[in-house]
């Protein structure tokens, strides 16, 4: 007969001995285990532990910049719907009918006349989650509309969500800290940099065949831009004088104080650069992670947002959006800048995508516990691991 119970107990067993890495990791005896970055149990202890109680992110609003836009998401196991609803609010739903769970809708659109119907049964839905009509509820021809009590009672499932800097976050469980203290330390450090100069360019989707936790490792990483993107970052002199910045315990980040400076300004025309910025900051990119899976870099006229959704431990979807600072009609001036700008930063990403999907296979091997990384320049990807395995622990 087949021992389930022993092969349970295997289960349990190689699920504890990584554990014990990790915990090794912690106390600085050896790398994280390369298990992490490959094994289907991580990417299921991960939905719980991680995506379901921290702050997350799923996208960003410019995906539905019209009210009755309509987008949805899979993150981490979860499907989710982002609306912008009549009044101008992003709201985020399980995209789930209340009925018999069928999806609601399965790619980006409009809904038509402020309605989301079910395509099961033809539960009808408005834009803040109330059913609004069900045919023939109570399979009465003289009846045939529910009355307003019955259908008050099966809306959708609404998520906690806020939007910051454009980025739509949602707190799955219900139960993480405020999203105003999780953030507060990040707002402060980019008050010179501020939300409302952005003007939204483009939010590209890709998919790419790699851990999410290598993606946003690399987000922070200084040491590669020299050799991955010579284009932006010509030489090793310009990334020695990066350094890290630890805001809490969930947001880090890598700070090129020149790194400005040393773009090669191709173009003749300058994009408009934030209002508040002096002295030093004017030749600053800082990038930051936001634990789990928000990436957001900002420049003296410009913010790049990722937003990493993971699909199973070798597949991310990720958001890739794109912001100039607005001034007056500066960009309706100058469009083919603004196109410019995007193919540039598209460029980078795809030289990011190719290298991510290599180091995943490279990370598949057993040896790969092996890897370790370089304190002097690793310091941020180290904080970014030292975070992921604490919560993977505790959660
Ligand atoms: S599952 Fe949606 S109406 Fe039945
Ligand atoms: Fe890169």
């Amino acid at each position: 007969m087949y021992d389930i119970q022993g092969v349970n107990k295997e289960l349990r067993s190689t699920s504890e001995l990584l554990r014990e890495g990790i915990r090794n990791f912690l106390d600085g005896a050896t790398a994280l285990p390369g298990e992490v970055f490959r094994d289907e149990e991580v990417f299921r202890d991960e939905t719980q532990s991680i995506f379901l109680h921290e702050w997350i992110s799923v996208a960003c609003a410019q995906a539905v910049s019209n009210v009755g836009d309509v987008f949805p998401v899979h993150v981490a196991g979860y499907s989710l719907l982002i609306v912008r609803d009549k009044k101008n609010q992003v709201r985020v739903f399980y995209n789930m009918c209340g009925h018999r769970g069928s999806p609601l809708v399965s790619e980006a659109c409009r809904a038509r006349g402020g309605l989301l119907s079910c395509p099961y049964h033809g539960w009808v839905y408005s834009l803040n989650g109330n059913l609004v009509a069900a045919p023939f509820l109570n399979r009465s021809r003289e009846d045939s509309r529910a009355d307003d009590e019955q259908l008050s009672q099966l809306g959708l499932v609404e998520v906690r969500s806020t939007v910051w800097r454009d980025i739509i976050f949602v707190n799955l469980s219900g139960s993480a800290v405020s999203f105003e203290d999780h953030i507060a330390p990040l707002d402060r450090r980019l008050e010179d940099w501020p939300a409302d100069e952005l003007h939204p360019v483009s939010a590209t989707e890709c998919e790419v065949s790699a851990n999410w936790k290598l993606a946003a490792e690399n987000f922070v990483d200084a040491y590669h831009l020299p050799l991955v993107h010579r284009e932006i970052c010509s030489g090793f002199e310009g990334a020695l004088k990066q350094f890290g910045v630890s805001l809490s315990d969930r947001i880090a980040g890598m700070v090129m104080p020149e790194g400005y400076g040393s773009v090669e300004e191709d173009s003749k025309e300058k994009s408009p650069i934030f209002s508040k910025l002096r002295g030093q900051k004017r030749t600053h990119i800082e990038t930051f992670f936001i634990f789990p899976n928000t990436l957001i870099l900002v420049e003296p006229d410009f913010q790049q947002v990722i937003v990493l959704r993971p699909q199973r431990a070798g597949l991310t979807h990720e958001t890739f959006a794109n912001y100039v600072v607005s001034e007056g009609s500066f960009w309706e001036a100058h469009s083919e800048l603004s196109r410019q700008i995007d193919r540039d930063s598209l460029n980078v990403n795809d030289q990011d995508i190719d290298l991510l999907e290599k180091l995943q296979k490279s990370r598949s091997m057993s040896v790969a516990s092996q890897t370790q990384v370089a304190p002097e320049w690793d310091q941020t990807v180290s904080e970014f691991q030292k975070i992921w395995a604490r919560c993977f622990l505790e959660g």
